[in-house]
């Protein structure tokens, strides 16, 4: 075997958005030796893209918040379908951990007196999230990553992970990748593995999410026999730019309507009053007049129906439009020039006047922006004990956006910035603890390392095959037109079907050029992970026969109360890799206590 660039750690961390930065700091403020390994550039990656805020019941604005409100608000967003104890621990850690980011020198805004000011967001029955701007998600980063370059983590960048390595037991001994700048092959091993590596989205067209988004943690958890759940529960955020094309998906935060934004069709109405769900009605002001003074003065407790949880406020944009309701572009409308004043506008949501005067060349302060959904979010992800974040494998853990069970059926807004410092915490810590209780250095196979490189190396040794970029091209139009906001069982059907030709077509795959920075060789390596996530969405989604939260199927419409106990758990048993089959079935939700019961049901 030939000799590869190696790194012995006791922990890796693969992927440094915040999960993965808050994963690493922990491990290293424990004395373990600890790298962080990552496909972009330090400081790159989607949490950026959480703009609006991080949710935390700290109560500065309103003191009657509390973790148990925060609780039952992220149960009911989910749709039941969370983890309980995830949510709990993440409603009870949230405010600590934005208090400890401040003392790492996080910049909040703050309310007249000085505290970390707390803004209004969809789902949150209070004025919840702490926030920069509309620039939270990168100040987090920012400070997170401040932090860890002064631990003395080792960073490997631009560095693409291809497959998770194994011991001769099963348990994950590392990991291999190759530098993008050169091609080159990198072996890591570790005692303990953390996988930190975010969202799928580019699997769809329309997504919010920037390229690194390929699920390659969720297919490498998969390919490595970890258990996935939830993965039919994709989120589309309601408001992505529409126009110009060259944008479209690219996200505008859900601070605007937490800030007096409102939607309208194209009649001017607005339109989310005739969208107010049974669940949502005692709380939700059902006349503008009752929302506005809501705005104004926050005493009366009916909310805004624009602020209603994602999915429904994306449904709802998906129907004005179908009817003939829409904008111009196939999206409707945005308006916070005729709510509130330039001034407020441009100091509050900086980065959308910003956005949409550079790539759109509309004033926000003066005309309407033109929105629509898109996909944002993967509630779904490697089944994790929610103490440790262990997945089902050993040597294994994952946290943030790659881990299920935190979100359920949908994710409010803000609760992801939240998760990914509570959950990157907590799985530094498991992991540390298990990497200090592993005895002997790791080992990997010398075979599983063969036959990754020939694997990934494939492409060049053909001629005239298939154009990664054409695959991926019928992969994003696929997912969008079957796997998208609304599905239905024929239309999933068809997309299983089109996702194993897609497979056989990526086995014949070839590429041209040299190693260095080949664009389309790292497509190549991306496309097995889009392909193993997205057969893994829409088989979920055709067994959940039942709308819930961001999965909707036309032709089940509502809820069924049964699929409501259940999670849907995905694995890939002997045979492993994209081409593998999928196994899935329905298993019991964990037993919530009678106490957290209670506090869904007394309606707090
Ligand atoms: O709309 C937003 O600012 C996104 C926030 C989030 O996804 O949590």
């Amino acid at each position: 075997m030939p000799e590869y660039e190696t790194h012995r750690y006791d922990v890796i961390v693969i992927g440094a958005g915040g999960a993965g930065l808050r994963a690493a700091i922990e491990a290293r403020a424990r004395g373990l030796r600890t790298a962080l390994v990552c496909k972009s550039l330090l400081g790159k990656a989607h949490t950026v893209m959480a703009e609006g805020g991080v949710a935390a019941a700290m109560g500065n604005v309103y003191s009657e918040d509390n973790w148990q409100v925060h609780f039952r608000d992220t149960m009911r967003g989910g749709k039941y379908l969370n983890n309980w104890r995830m949510a709990q621990l993440h409603a009870q850690e949230a405010p600590d951990r934005v208090y400890e980011l401040e003392s790492w020198g996080a910049l909040f805004d703050r309310t007249k007196d000085g505290r970390i000011l707390q803004r209004d967001f969809g789902g949150h029955r209070y004025a919840r999230l702490a926030h920069v701007g509309d620039r939270t998600g990168l100040e987090l980063i920012r400070t997170l990553q401040q932090r860890a370059v002064h631990m003395d983590i080792d960073v490997f960048m631009e560095c693409k992970v291809l497959r998770l390595l194994t011991d001769g037991d099963g348990a994950v001994s590392g990991a291999i990748g190759y530098w993008r700048p050169t091609g080159d092959m990198v072996v890591f091993e570790s005692k303990a593995t953390v996988l930190a590596t975010g969202s799928i989205g580019r699997s769809y067209t329309y997504t919010s999410n920037s390229w690194e988004s390929t699920g390659d943690g969720h297919a490498m958890a998969m390919w490595a026999g970890a258990d996935v759940i939830e993965m039919e529960c994709v989120q589309f955020h309601p408001t992505g730019m529409v126009w110009p094309l060259s944008v479209r998906g690219l996200l505008v935060t859900e601070g605007v309507r937490g800030d007096g934004g409102a939607l309208k069709n194209s009649e001017d109405r607005r339109f989310m009053f005739d969208y107010i769900p049974e669940m949502f009605r005692a709380e939700t002001a059902d006349t503008e007049e009752e929302a506005d003074a809501w705005y104004e003065d926050h005493i009366n407790y009916r909310r805004t129906p624009d602020l209603l949880p994602r999915d429904e406020v994306a449904r709802a944009i998906n129907s004005e439009v179908k009817a003939g309701r829409g904008s111009p572009h196939g999206g409707v409308y945005l308006d916070i020039a005729s709510r509130r004043s330039p001034e407020y506008i441009r100091r509050r949501l900086p980065s959308m006047y910003h956005q949409f005067m550079e790539l759109a060349g509309v004033d926000i302060t003066s005309e309407p922006m033109e929105v629509g959904p898109t996909c944002h979010y993967m509630m779904g992800g490697v089944r994790v004990d929610a103490d440790t974040e262990a997945s089902t494998v050993p040597g294994l853990f994952a946290a943030g956006e790659v881990a299920g069970g935190m979100h359920g059926a949908n994710r409010l807004g803000g609760n992801s910035l939240s998760d990914l410092l509570v959950f990157g915490r907590r799985a530094g810590i498991g992991a540390s603890d298990y990497a200090e209780g592993r005895s002997g250095e790791p080992s990997v196979s010398p075979a599983e390392i063969e036959e990754v490189v020939a694997d990934a190396l494939s492409p060049f040794g053909r001629d005239g095959g298939e154009n990664p970029y054409d695959i991926h091209q019928d992969l994003q139009s696929c997912m969008q037109a079957l796997v998208g906001i609304i599905r239905t069982g024929s239309e999933l059907e068809q997309a299983l079907e089109k996702l194993e030709e897609l497979k056989e077509r990526t086995g014949k795959v070839s590429v041209s050029g040299g190693r260095a920075y080949n664009p389309g060789w790292n497509l190549a390596t991306d496309l097995p992970s889009m392909l193993t996530v997205s057969t893994a969405i829409a088989q979920g989604a055709l067994h959940r026969k039942e709308s819930r939260g961001g999965h909707t199927r036309d032709d089940y419409p509502g809820p069924d109360p049964e699929l409501g106990k259940v999670n849907f758990v995905q694995r890939q048993n002997a045979q492993r890799g994209y081409a593998a089959p999928v196994q899935i079935t329905p298993e019991p939700l964990p037993q919530m206590p009678a106490e957290l019961q209670a506090l869904l049901e007394e309606g707090h």
